[in-house]
């Protein structure tokens, strides 16, 4: 599985994932910038937040309702395609792209 993670100035890093592995712990292992992660993954900061490139959003599973709840309160503001990326995980084959936000704090 491929990620494409893009930042805020353009700059895109394309990432050969690990199934199971989240999108965030995927960025963070292989440190690319722009997902900050402070709680680890256990949905309570929302600094790991990114914008799913519009044509992938709805192949994802949908979010829970803690995870809308919690991207209220992202440090940019959440568009409609905003996710947290610790709740998104790797699937066999998936080759999604995402965009990080200028700040997560
Ligand atoms: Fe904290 Fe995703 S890593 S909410």
């Amino acid at each position: 599985p491929m990620i494409t993670y893009t930042d805020d100035t353009g700059e895109s890093r394309t990432i050969n994932a690990t199934v199971g592995d989240s999108v965030m712990e995927t960025a963070v292992r292989n440190g690319v910038p722009g997902i900050v992660a402070e709680c680890g993954g256990s949905l309570s900061c929302a600094t790991c937040h990114v914008f799913v490139d519009e044509s992938q959003f709805g192949t994802l599973p949908p979010m829970e309702a803690m995870e809308d709840e919690m991207l209220w309160g992202a440090a940019e503001d959440r568009q409609d395609t905003s996710r947290l990326c610790c709740q998104i995980k790797v699937t066999d084959g998936m080759n999604l792209h995402v965009t990080t936000p200028h700040t997560q704090v």
